[in-house]
């Protein structure tokens, strides 16, 4: 019923020339917004802003990289029949089948069924996988080799499983908010390290011959009211999920530029998100898909919704949805918004052929272009047990048969995950060289975060707890552990090599035998603090998703004062999945160090042992602000609805003022800033060269595509589109792409059948003559012009310490305009320097570097404003500088 009141929202709004599904909308006058600041009143970000339309839904041509995989998808699509299209758009439902999401097969071509699979960590909800860092962990690397290896060893575990499409990696959250639950899955609120993340990832995932899927997209920037059943599961009352209200330059500039990167980058899908923007869902939002996804950016892939975030059939075709997961309208429903619907929708002319086509099309080229075949080999494991036999269509328990092979997918990707694990450890603090430890007499590990989960490490449903140290964080972005080294493991194994004393206490509450033990002579005291977050479909400690405040968790501030009280040399550990609030502590003289390990997987505590004895010298930086406060970011969470029943608004109002931006702007000191990392040794640099080349004038892309093509005929007759026969293995609740009748609207069961595309598509929707294209578009990723190498910078660097290591040298750039962030991330690299050498650091530096996105012009344009670069170690400390 809600969905049918959506429906008929919708259709009045995109009667109404706009995307905007809201219903009830309730208009504060000038001056009474009732939230804190009143949006309407700031440029950029509005109160119920709403979303233009922008119709048709451009069609793939296989540009750039694409032309062999889109020649092989022509070959393949054109031998199908409508059903077998329809077919490859639609999910055969919630539990269907082994994987967390399958589209229906082609039993005629002997074709199986594309599995989509969670994680971003590693192939989730199976056993013999690995798990890997978190996003946010790897990117404190800042190591672009180690985002690719990443990549391709997770990559590799999901093939070895069966999985066509790994659910992966994350540009959305950003971490707009550093509240937001699943920040870690992501890279950084960085765009630009997050572009560099994230590409370099999808080429890994890719080049191991699986798809990756870049998502959320896009505005997916909290939890609370992503999904309105969730919300109201929470006791919200609410009838549409929030709308993340953002500018056109602030979209542009900082939430679609990783996704750019990922465009260019090659990546084969792209998943829609919950959220809606600027009050239209966005898996019906046809600015963000057709316009700035598929035109713009030329995404020549396949957009798949987020589990239950499509709300329209025909509408959200037309809008540029090309796969709908898991197929159903609701879990377990048996309806579809597709299936039966997409093929009614083709056959009575609501959705035109070349659109069914095109979803054909993108899905197949996806798949040619990672190399995978017609002929893939079964799906070995099952995500909704772990037993050996089981039914294969777990929603319904039928087909009971040997579903898990224990595929042991591994291989020797512990290793790579403890390298990485170490070199994303960012050591915020090190006072008189407390680090690295050389046998230490005395090692006293204390806090509840160096042990285990006395549940066992997978011993929360999808890790919604916070019990032991913390290796991964929660929800469908988690995986199961092949096991977990625990810190108080790792530490103690190295104190018996070394000879040292070793006790650990693993009680946070402990008061008494904490102090105790660590008031005796001699000690070195490492003290295991956390604070977790996940999605929201999971409460954990009263947290839905979101945190409910940046302190760290199990009483983690008291536990470091009380050992700091009592000891003077003690180092702080914190696992986390953003920043934490360090400011009542950080500067005590007792405590030493203080190292932040994020969320490593499950090679933690060799990761951090590693470190803290200088097997590894650290070089890893911060991706992301460490405040003082919580209001010092600017941005928070909205955890109460704000618009009555309606979709709550989250007004982006700081525009493109996130984290070190927003800290730069507000002229507020962070504790430690973006990019912040020191290391066992020193560095120096020197000698800033910019060498300017000459390129040509940026020039728009102009001209027309071609008009859509069609690939192959469909019958007409319905009496084709029946279930086959009495012996068809039908599946209850199962979504099919075909007819129980030859009525057309019993078929469809939609009260409202008849409704003709003229009627209830928005203009334009469903014309396939040849269109313009966009002057910033013109490839994947965008104008190729963007790419344009307009400077190269380079600088000399020395190792002046005694330790060989690594350094992360970074170039910002400032734009000069009044509106723009005083510095921005344009170039980095991890250099490895030997003491006493020196090395040379090089960036290049693209015209969309220093391009602005004019909303007038929709193009980047660069400004006449004076440009300067600057290069250093930290966001705050940049030693070499120079006008351009
Ligand atoms: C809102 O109020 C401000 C201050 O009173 C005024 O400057 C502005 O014009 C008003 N805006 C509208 C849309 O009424
Ligand atoms: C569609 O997929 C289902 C599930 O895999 C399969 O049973 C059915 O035969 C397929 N239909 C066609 C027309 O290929
Ligand atoms: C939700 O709000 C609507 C509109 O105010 C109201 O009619 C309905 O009873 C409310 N539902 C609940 C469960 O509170
Ligand atoms: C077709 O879609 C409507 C909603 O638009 C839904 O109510 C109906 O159940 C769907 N039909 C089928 C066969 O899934
Ligand atoms: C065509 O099919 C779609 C999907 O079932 C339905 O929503 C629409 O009302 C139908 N239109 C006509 C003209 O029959
Ligand atoms: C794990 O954490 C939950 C709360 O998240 C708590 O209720 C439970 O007692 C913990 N279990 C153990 C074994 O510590
Ligand atoms: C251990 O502590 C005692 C007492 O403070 C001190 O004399 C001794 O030098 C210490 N040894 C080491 C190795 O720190
Ligand atoms: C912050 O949240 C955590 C987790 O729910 C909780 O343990 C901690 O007490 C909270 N901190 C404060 C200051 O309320
Ligand atoms: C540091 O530790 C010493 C004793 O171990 C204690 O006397 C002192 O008060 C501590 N200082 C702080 C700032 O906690
Ligand atoms: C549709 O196909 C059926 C079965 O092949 C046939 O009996 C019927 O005559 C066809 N209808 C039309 C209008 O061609």
């Amino acid at each position: 019923m809600r969905y049918l009141l959506e429906i008929i929202a919708s259709v009045a709004a995109l009667l109404a020339g706009k995307d905007s599904v809201l219903t009830s909308v309730q208009i504060y006058p000038n001056g009474t917004y009732p939230g804190a600041i009143d949006p309407a009143a700031e440029p950029g970000a509005q109160f119920l802003q709403t979303s233009p339309p922008f119709y048709p839904s451009p069609w793939m041509n296989g540009q750039g990289e694409w032309a062999d995989a889109y020649a092989q998808a022509k070959d393949f699509v054109s031998q199908l029949t409508l059903l077998e299209k329809v077919n490859l758009t639609t999910g055969v439902g919630w539990e269907g089948e082994q994987c967390v999401g399958q589209v229906g097969s082609i039993p005629r071509l002997g074709f199986r069924s594309l599995c989509m699979q969670d994680s971003p960590v590693g192939v989730r909800d199976t056993d013999y996988n690995s798990v890997f860092s978190s996003g946010q962990t790897v990117a404190a690397t800042f190591d672009r080799n180690l985002f690719y290896q990443r990549g391709y060893a997770m990559g590799a575990e999901h093939k070895a499983k069966g999985v066509t499409v790994q659910l992966g990696p994350v540009a959305g959250p950003l971490g707009r908010a550093p509240e937001g639950g699943r920040n870690w899955e992501g890279f950084s609120p960085d765009p630009y390290l997050t572009g560099v993340a994230i590409a370099e990832t999808i080429k890994g995932t890719q080049d191991a011959g699986i798809i990756a899927c870049a998502k959320h997209f896009i505005g997916n920037e909290q939890e609370h009211f992503r999904q309105v059943g969730e919300a109201v599961g929470y006791g919200f009352n609410i009838t549409e999920a929030i709308s993340s209200n953002i500018d056109d330059r602030t979209m542009h500039e900082i939430y679609l530029w990783p996704f750019a990167d990922a465009v260019r980058a090659g990546v084969g899908a792209i998943m829609c998100s919950y959220n809606q923007i600027n009050n239209s869902y966005a898996c019906q939002n046809s600015k963000m898909l057709n316009n700035l996804l598929k035109n713009e950016l030329g995404f020549q892939g396949f957009v798949m919704s987020d589990w239950q975030a499509q709300h329209t059939g025909a509408a959200s075709a037309v809008a540029g949805l090309d796969m709908t997961m898991p197929g159903d309208t609701l879990f377990n429903s048996g309806e579809s918004f597709w299936g039966t619907n997409l093929t009614l929708a083709v056959l009575n002319g609501t959705v035109p052929e070349w659109r069914i086509d095109d979803m054909a099309i993108r899905i197949m080229a996806a798949y040619f272009k990672v190399g995978l075949t017609l002929h893939e080999p079964p799906i070995n494991f099952d995500s909704w047990t772990l037993d050996t036999y089981g039914p294969l269509h777990y929603a319904v328990g039928e087909n009971t048969q040997q579903i898990n092979f224990h595929v042991d997918v591994q291989g020797d990707h512990g290793t790579l995950i403890r390298d990485i694990g170490a070199r994303a450890t960012v050591l915020l603090k090190n006072v008189d060289n407390a680090l690295p430890l050389s046998n230490p007499k005395f090692v006293a590990v204390v806090g509840e975060d160096a042990g285990p989960n006395l549940d066992g490490p997978n011993g929360c449903s999808d890790r919604g707890c916070d019990n032991g140290t913390l290796g991964m964080a929660w929800g469908s972005g988690s995986a199961n552990f092949p096991y977990l080294v625990t810190p108080d493991s790792a530490l103690q194994a190295q104190a018996l090599a070394d000879g040292s004393r070793y006790e650990s206490i693993l009680d946070n509450y402990a008061s008494s035998q904490i102090i105790a033990l660590v008031s005796q002579a001699n000690v070195t005291a490492i003290v295991f603090v956390n604070a977790d977050s996940g999605e929201g479909y999971i409460n954990v400690d009263g947290n839905e998703g979101d945190r409910n405040n940046l302190t760290l968790w199990q009483g983690g501030d008291e536990l470091i004062q009380q050992v700091s009280a009592h000891c003077t040399n003690t180092i702080v550990v914190i696992h986390s999945v953003g920043p934490v609030i360090v400011t009542n502590w950080f500067d005590s003289p007792n405590i030493t160090a203080i190292l932040w390990a994020g969320v490593p997987g499950q090679e933690s505590g060799n990761s951090i042992t590693d470190v803290l004895y200088g097997k590894v010298n650290p070089a890893a930086r911060t991706p992301f602000t460490w405040g003082a406060t919580r209001q010092d970011y600017g941005t928070d969470v909205i955890y109460v609805p704000n618009n009555g029943n309606g979709a709550p608004q989250d007004d982006f109002v700081e525009g493109p003022f996130i984290d070190y931006r927003a800290f730069e702007r507000q002229n507020t000191t962070p504790i430690y800033e973006f990019g912040f990392g020191l290391s066992y040794t020193t560095f120096e640099y020197s000698n800033l060269q910019v060498i300017k080349h000459n390129v040509s004038a940026y020039a728009p892309t102009t001209g027309v595509t071609e008009a859509a093509p069609i690939f192959g005929n469909f019958s007409t007759n319905l009496t084709d589109y029946l279930f086959p026969n009495a012996s068809f293995p039908y599946i209850r609740q199962y979504i099919y792409p075909y007819l129980n009748t030859t009525d057309e609207k019993k078929a469809s069961a939609d009260p409202n059948y008849g409704q003709t595309a003229a009627e209830f598509l928005p203009p334009h929707a469903t014309d396939g003559t040849p269109q313009p294209l966009l002057a910033a578009g013109g490839a994947p990723g965008g104008n190729p012009q963007l790419w344009d190498v307009l400077y190269t910078v380079t600088a000399n660097i020395t190792n002046s310490g005694t330790r060989d290591g690594e350094e992360v040298p970074q170039l910002y750039v400032s734009f000069g305009g009044p509106n723009n962030p005083s510095l921005v991330l344009r170039g980095f690299e991890r250099l490895s320097i030997d003491a006493g050498q020196s090395t040379t650091f090089s960036a290049d530096i693209v015209r969309r570097d220093l391009s602005n996105w004019d909303t007038v012009a929709q193009n980047w344009v660069i400004t006449s404003y004076p440009k300067s670069v600057y290069v250093g170690p930290s966001s705050r400390n940049l030693p070499l500088s120079q006008a351009l």
